[in-house]
């Protein structure tokens, strides 16, 4: 029963991890692009915020080895579980792949509510894995605990290019409500979703990695890999 728990907590974890770090480098590649038609000569804004895009797709790739190592595919979970994915929908009132980039960057009150969103969501992020460094299931698997210790030293320049802006741009930093609805999607998903998908038998797989829907690659029988 214990290895049980342990094997869907992980399975469950995992799933949701490499859920979000696509859909980070994914978001910060269309912020990037407009970023860079907006402010063209600001190469240091657009070399953190290339080397923040670049991070969340190598956290990305690290989980999927994960997966890979297992021989099996990620659970299918899908936006619901993308805590950026929710906070971008309470601030704006859209999805990710709605949000117009280049309307967002060209209007400094949007640029800024995003910077605090992004802001906010790395904080939160990097607090998560100092948690989860404390936890028993974690720390029994080596591969997991040490991909959770690189994403701990790359957070915190994840979250400074939006406050530089912030700040370089005299606007102000996020305001109790903002932390509020960050702590609310937070526990949503940790009381509410996670719960629900740990005892969801229905859940299926994914059947190809999010970044190549189209080959829908195969993956080896479980107990065929070594390790
Ligand atoms: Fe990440
Ligand atoms: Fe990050």
């Amino acid at each position: 029963m214990r290895a049980w728990f342990r094997k869907r907590y992980l399975d469950v974890l995992g799933s949701v991890y490499i859920y979000n770090e696509h859909r980070g480098y994914t978001a910060i590649d269309d912020l990037l692009q407009a970023v860079r038609s907006r402010w063209p000569d600001d190469h240091a804004f657009i070399a953190k915020i290339e080397k923040h895009g670049a991070d969340e797709r190598k956290h990305y790739l690290m989980f999927r080895r994960w997966f890979e190592r297992q021989g099996r595919m990620p659970l299918a979970v899908d936006r619901a579980c993308g805590h950026i994915d929710r906070f971008v929908a309470i601030m704006f009132g859209k999805k990710i792949d709605d949000l117009d980039h280049s309307t967002v960057v060209n209007d400094e009150r949007l640029f800024e509510r995003l910077c605090r969103v992004i802001s906010l969501t790395e904080q939160r992020g990097y607090r998560q894995v100092e948690t989860l460094l404390g936890n028993p299931h974690v720390l029994s698997d080596r591969m997991l605990t040490k991909i959770y210790r690189i994403i701990k030293e790359d957070e915190p320049s994840h979250w400074a290019p939006y406050d530089g802006w912030l700040e370089a741009n005299g606007k102000r930093m996020p305001k109790w409500w903002e932390r509020a609805i960050d702590g609310y999607i937070h526990s949503e998903l940790l009381m509410l979703k996670i719960p629900i998908l740990f005892v969801s038998p229905w859940l299926r797989r994914r059947t190809a990695w999010a970044d190549e829907p189209e080959r829908g690659e195969r993956l080896p029988q479980a107990g065929l890999l070594p390790g």
